[in-house]
């Protein structure tokens, strides 16, 4: 609810109040922003400058920019502390004088065209200010999302006077709070280790996190957060912010003066000027924010509805995605057409109800140096083209998905040898290439074209229900000019419309940018799902996943079960950890079915019918996760009363200490049946104890240890409750680990990154 009273600006969600007026002067005075008030006491909560301080600057007498919080600061009128904004004006010069000028309220969330934002049931409060010289004005968007309890904001900053004005930094909000008694969290990261959480208390200076590569990138995702010192998973205050944008982003966090906190966020100034013409405007990408006295799973929650909510697009809106198989790892560009009938086949016996046939089925492409650009597919290794393979996928019951990489193009292509002006480069400069390609110059209108019809075809020639969109490289050799990287994106999201939400709107959309390079809100605006990351280590994974959740909902991140030892790091996790890990969220098999052993095959025909039963849960389940000690760390995830709850033991000790589990969602007053989800053990793994047991002798790593592995394996970790959600809330104790001593189907073999899973129901 947005209410206006007495000049006091009053944004209230579900469980938020957010509070402003303006100072005598015009300029906009934040006051308030956490838990509700009902009422908006200002005499109370606004900061007070009582007398005058040394070396004050002031616009008026007791008016200094310096000492007041504000909505949005300038430059060159007292306001010492990091801006922003950085405007050249008509003048020349950079000082800008916005004073208050009008408001209006409209019962519908913020557009503005050309750019993702958050849709569906709002309110929108725009706060006009006008610059005291020239005829440029600086609009202030609130669209309040009520139930989530989110706020998106979003400036404009539109030109009435004869000349330019140029913008050299437009943040998308800007924050000032009384103290910054806060902990800052970022996900950081690079490939294969994106999203890992870092935490630091806010201290004097500036912090930035930002983006520089042309994407929202797997250095830094736009989303952080800053909670209160005491706060955790559980309870406290914590803030969390989050910007609707694919790429370069701009994150600043102040401890300043009077030890105010200064937070702002939007495109990254890199590089950036942008020119309004007279007579036009420039719009920023939208941020949002949230507050919750729920700690970090509190903030969490609020985003996943809002992302849910008011991000995806709008036909995949709650709707369960399917079960896939990928074959990515288990062929890379090594296949025939009888090779990936053989996998989807083998696949769609246990579960699968999707077949992704991912890079090297078009152009020349047998490896990663040549044939990206051409989406014509390559006949000698899929006769009938994607065509006739899709319809024999669809024929055994099975979807089909295809991954295309439509904004690069390798310089052995034919795309390239006819228009190699179309790839990203500065005339005179040999540009660098990433995984032997470039990027195409989407900034361009004829690119961007010939990518949408050059997907389009292929989209409409067979029956495809599902794209991956890949992304493998970050932009070097930007040619001149400020405006590159915004227009870049702008060019993105036009094909990306034109595309998926105009052409091909039930086409369920996978961003993809060599794994989670792209998760941001922006993407989500497009694409429902996003690849999370090329690791698909489970142990990995804990430390991706666990980020990625903080802003992003489990329906949003997809998950893939990959053999083992992993490609990546060459671990190996047992097949239930393996699942236990990617069943939060979308469900996926990155794997050569036909190197399954018999036991293995059961198990995975388990496990799927297993998540489909409680696909909904998983994917648009209430997750919420704690840390019940160290080197233990549980998920779970509540729907309709059902929870699904993992721990995860990160490392194994011998003898370890005893397990309590809190079920975090359980109504005291119900009661519960708590059951193991059943999991298997291979028998290899007790080693040369083995032998202590059989009759005969046996090779801890021999032939028949092996083979007895392919067919049988050993119950783990099966215990069964049935309680008072007031016990489960105390804390299950749990049967014992693995312990040195013997076998019993109870205790718990997890060993290192073991998991195991239980489910909760109501009796
Ligand atoms: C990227 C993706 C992978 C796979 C390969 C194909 O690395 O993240 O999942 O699609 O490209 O080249």
């Amino acid at each position: 609810m947005i209410s206006v009273k007495n000049g006091v600006f009053h944004l209230q969600t579900a469980r938020t109040s957010y509070i402003f007026d303006t100072t005598p002067s015009g300029k906009l005075r934040h006051i308030y922003y956490g838990k509700r008030l009902d009422d908006a006491d200002i005499s109370t909560l606004a900061v007070k400058n009582t007398i005058a301080l040394g070396s004050q600057v002031c616009t008026q007498p007791m008016e200094c920019l310096d000492d007041i919080l504000l909505e949005y600061s300038e430059v060159g009128r007292g306001d010492y502390r990091h801006t922003p904004l950085e405007c050249t004006m008509p003048d020349g010069s950079f000082v800008t004088d916005f004073v208050y000028e009008y408001f209006t309220v409209t019962e519908e969330a913020f557009s503005a065209a050309g750019l993702p934002m958050a849709r569906g049931d709002a309110e929108t409060l725009s706060v006009r200010l006008k610059d005291k010289l020239f005829h440029v004005e600086l609009v202030l968007h609130y669209t309040v999302f009520d139930s989530c309890d989110v706020i998106a904001r979003c400036c404009e900053l539109v030109n009435s006077e004869g000349k330019p004005v140029t913008i050299r930094k437009l943040m998308s909000f800007q924050l000032d709070c009384p103290d910054a008694d806060f902990v800052l969290g970022t996900l950081d990261g690079g490939w294969a280790k994106e999203t890992h959480i870092h935490e630091r208390p806010v201290t004097y200076g500036i912090h930035v996190t930002d983006s520089t590569t042309g994407g929202s990138s797997n250095r830094h995702n736009p989303g952080f957060y800053l909670r209160r010192p005491g706060a955790d998973e559980l309870q406290g205050e914590v803030m969390g912010f989050n910007l609707i944008y694919s790429g370069n982003h701009y994150s600043a966090v102040e401890k300043a003066n009077h030890d105010f906190l200064r937070v702002m966020q939007g495109v990254n100034p890199h590089c950036f000027a942008w020119e309004v013409a007279s007579g036009e405007s420039f719009v920023t990408p939208q941020s949002v924010m949230t507050f919750s006295d729920g700690g970090i799973n509190g903030m969490a929650a609020n985003f996943h509805d809002f992302v849910d909510n008011h991000i995806v697009p709008q036909p995949w809106q709650g709707k369960e995605r399917p079960v896939v198989v990928n074959n990515w790892e288990a062929t890379m560009f090594d296949f025939n057409k009888s090779k990936i009938l053989s996998i989807a086949r083998r696949a769609k016996e246990l579960g699968v109800e999707l077949f992704v046939l991912d890079d090297g089925w078009f152009g020349k492409r047998n490896d990663d140096t040549a044939g990206l650009g051409d989406w014509v597919v390559n006949e000698k290794k899929l006769p009938g083209g994607i065509t006739a393979l899709a319809s024999q996928i669809n024929k055994m019951g099975m979807q089909f998905g295809l991954w295309f990489e439509p904004e690069c193009v390798n310089p052995d292509s034919n795309l390239y040898r006819a228009h190699p002006d179309w790839a990203i480069h500065v005339p005179g400069r040999t540009p660098c290439l990433g995984r032997n390609q470039l990027v195409l110059d989407l900034t361009r209108p004829e690119v961007r074209d010939y990518i949408v019809d050059a997907v389009d075809k292929v989209l409409c020639s067979a029956s495809i229900q599902y794209v991956k969109w890949d992304y493998n490289r970050h932009i070097s050799d930007m040619p001149a000019g400020g405006e590159f990287f915004h227009r870049y994106m702008l060019g993105l999201y036009e094909v990306l419309d034109r595309l998926f939400r105009q052409k091909h709107p039930d086409v369920l959309l996978e961003g993809c940018s060599s794994g989670g390079n792209r998760f941001d809100l922006g993407m989500l605006c497009y694409a429902p799902q996003i690849w999370t990351s090329d690791d698909t280590d489970a142990y990995e994974r804990l430390d991706i996943q666990r980020g990625v959740y903080c802003f992003y909902p489990p329906s949003t991140v997809s998950n893939h079960v990959s053999m083992t030892p992993n490609q990546q790091t060459l671990r190996s996790v047992a097949l239930s950890s393996r699942f236990n890990v990617a069943a939060f969220g979308v469900l996926g098999y990155e794997l050569d079915f036909n190197e399954l052993s018999a036991d293995e095959r059961k198990q995975i025909k388990n496990q799927i019918a297993f998540y489909k039963q409680h696909r909904r849960l998983f994917q648009y389940g209430r997750l919420r996760r704690y840390f019940p000690k160290q080197d233990r760390e549980s998920w779970q995830i509540t729907l309709n009363g059902v929870t699904a709850a993992a721990i995860y033991n990160i490392h194994y000790h011998a003898s370890p200490a005893r397990d309590s589990l809190k079920i975090l969602a359980a109504q005291p007053e119900k009661r519960y049946r708590m059951a193991s989800v059943p999991q298997q053990l291979k028998i290899s793994r007790f080693g040369g104890l083995i032998k202590h047991v059989a009759p005969v002798s046996l090779k801890a790593d021999g032939l028949v240890l092996r083979t007895v592995d392919k067919h049988y394996s050993m119950r783990d970790g099966q215990e069964e409750y049935v309680c008072t959600g007031e016990n489960l809330k105390a804390g299950v104790q749990l049967a014992m680990q693995y312990s040195g001593t013997g076998y019993d189907p109870k205790l718990r073999i997890l060993g290192d990154w073991g998991r195991t899973l239980s489910l909760i129901t109501e009796e």
